[in-house]
């Protein structure tokens, strides 16, 4: 066997945008502080070469913290019976919408646990009027799984984007993560069908996911060669303390770092968060983030009171630069690092 070291495979993702499962795991397994140097490098390069240096908004509007499922790992999850339970009404989620618009968003990300509360005529009713009252905007689903006639139905209404993380592609790791009454085979063909429709898919996991193994995070890197999603959001595993893996360690930043270059080379032109759960890990993530490949931020748009009870993990952080209204804020610690915050609504170009 001919030996390749990280160099040669950074070089490889670079150029040719693949590696083999055992070259993936030898460079997250391996990879020293120079060779992730280079790394970062490249994927900066790339991201900047697609992108220049624009860094894209999404407005986040958690509009329901109940859920009817049990992710292990997950605050909201319906055993959780410490979390204050919320759902916005129309009117607030339109409010939402209103507040980011003056602000300058053009895509709103419409997010909650999977609340049968709104049914498919409910949330097809509030797609249907942010359609119609910003039709410059983009409109971003991210409702958990549903039936594919009800994901084309939401389309129909006007939505445009659809954001579902497959969590880890493994399916042993999968089953370690969720209740039995999930099943990463449906995940996946939810992916599948979003994509087929029409929707701008975006697909993630988190790292360092308890029972996580460094070959599970190079399935997670060549699922996502294969369904090719335009966006993917990843973030650092935080441990909640009212789950079962309360006692269980955070995700490593770095290794979240590396995560986001190696996706960055596999996927030039991905849309890529850099994700709240790594800003509440290191204050200096979200910065980070960028230049290690990442183009988007997601500041929150929900309402001020509510923010703190969509407590995914511990400490999540919802005010400073997290916080839609510090919008200049957040511009400055960006240019701080020489990118620009600008108004488009940023969607894949191929
Ligand atoms: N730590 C980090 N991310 C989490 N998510 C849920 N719980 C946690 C946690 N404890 C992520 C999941 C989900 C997204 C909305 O938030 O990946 O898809």
């Amino acid at each position: 066997m001919i030996f390749i070291n990280n160099i040669n495979i950074i070089d490889k993702l670079y150029e040719s945008h693949f590696a083999s499962k055992l070259e993936l795991v030898q460079l997250i397994s391996t990879i020293n502080d120079e060779e992730a140097e280079y790394l970062r490098k490249k994927a900066q390069d790339t991201a900047l070469s697609v992108f220049q240096n624009k860094i894209y908004l999404r407005g986040l509007i958690e509009f329901s913290s109940y859920c009817k499922n049990d992710c292990y790992y997950c605050g909201l999850q319906k055993s959780n019976s410490s979390v204050v339970r919320y759902r916005l009404s129309k009117d607030e989620i339109l409010q939402c919408c209103e507040n980011g618009y003056k602000l300058g968003f053009k895509t709103f990300v419409l997010q909650g646990g999977e609340d049968l509360y709104f049914n498919d005529e409910y949330m097809g009713a509030i797609v249907r009027e942010i359609r119609e009252k910003y039709p410059d905007c983009a409109i971003t689903l991210s409702l958990g799984e549903r039936s594919c006639k009800s994901y084309e139905y939401l389309f129909k209404c006007g939505a445009n984007r659809y954001l579902l993380r497959h969590e880890t592609a493994d399916f042993e790791h999968y089953s370690k993560l969720h209740p039995p009454s999930m099943s990463l085979k449906n995940r996946i063909q939810c992916l599948y069908d979003l994509k087929k429709i029409g929707y701008q898919v975006g697909a993630g996991f988190m790292v360092g996911s308890p029972f996580q193994t460094v070959e599970n995070l190079a399935e997670d890197l060549i699922f996502l060669h294969k369904l090719k999603p335009h966006m993917c959001g990843i973030g650092p595993f935080i441990h909640h303390s009212s789950t079962r893996f309360a006692n269980k360690p955070d995700g490593d930043v770095r290794q979240c770092l590396i995560l986001l270059a190696i996706i960055r080379l596999m996927h030039p032109n991905i849309l890529l968060p850099a994700t709240t759960a790594l800003a509440t890990l290191d204050e200096n993530g979200r910065e980070q983030g960028i230049l290690f490949g990442a183009n988007v931020i997601m500041p929150n748009l929900s309402p001020l009171n509510h923010r703190k009870d969509y407590s995914l993990y511990e400490n999540k952080a919802y005010s400073g630069c997290e916080a839609a209204e510090n919008l200049k804020y957040l511009s400055e610690k960006v240019r701080a690092v020489g990118y620009k915050i600008v108004s488009d609504r940023g969607d894949y170009i191929k």
